[in-house]
């Protein structure tokens, strides 16, 4: 088995049964959880916000891998960090300009917790170079943000290899949307070292084999 880091995305997951669906990633195998926040302006679809992070907090020791598709993150870093995100991951394309995007990484990292920004599909990845050495985390997003199940974008697992050839080995590259087994290896094979994976595991009927194959 490898290293790579499997972050399940709960949009796939049963609502109803969140704290469940959270121990079966658990069980098996998954470290991390990814919660994806939208807003209905950034993406054109609404999913969970504060409450639902600090909820899970009481209920798993998992990392909270938190992605942030919002308008105005600098306005929600403190109430989820103090909600138990581990690890906070806004966009690029939120940012007005460059002392928007410190400022939003130094205030996330003021908490004691990781940032991460990300990179819509038409972003290219020379623009987030200038901020790589103060980051924990990148996420290339592999589908236009905003909805779970869609097709894998080969184009932009390309942005993986170009990150990483400006970063160092601490950062984590991270991918996001369209992961499988198939798609996953594209992925890691290129440089990334964690996959996020919402309707390929929840979506199968043996969670277990779903993150197996995924870090194989
Ligand atoms: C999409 C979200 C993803 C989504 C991925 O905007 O950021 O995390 O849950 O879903 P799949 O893995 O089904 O493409
Ligand atoms: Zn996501």
């Amino acid at each position: 088995m490898s290293n790579i880091i499997i972050s399940p995305s709960i949009l796939s997951a049963d609502f109803a049964n969140l704290e469940k669906e959270i121990n079966a990633v658990k069980d098996a195998g998954a470290k991390w959880i990814h919660v994806d926040v939208m807003d209905g302006h950034f993406v054109p679809n609404i999913t969970i916000g504060v409450p639902v992070v600090k909820s899970l907090r009481k209920v798993t020791d998992l990392i909270l891998d938190t992605h942030l598709m919002i308008e105005n993150p600098e306005k929600y870093i403190e109430p989820f960090a103090k909600a138990g995100a581990d690890i906070l991951t806004f966009h690029y394309e939120a940012c007005r300009d460059g002392n928007h995007i410190k400022e939003v990484i130094e205030q996330i990292k003021a908490f004691g917790i990781k940032a991460g920004i990300s990179i819509k599909p038409k972003t290219s990845p020379e623009v987030i170079f200038p901020y790589l050495s103060l980051l924990d985390l990148v996420l290339v997003m592999t589908v236009e943000p905003g909805f779970g199940g869609q097709e894998f974008m080969h184009d932009c697992a390309m942005k993986i290899p170009v990150i990483k050839a400006q970063c160092n080995e601490s950062l984590v590259i991270q991918v996001d949307g369209g992961i499988n087994n198939l798609t996953g290896k594209i992925c890691t094979s290129l440089g990334a070292s964690s996959l996020v994976a919402g309707s390929y595991i929840y979506n199968s009927n043996n969670y277990k084999k779903a993150v197996d194959s995924l870090k194989s």
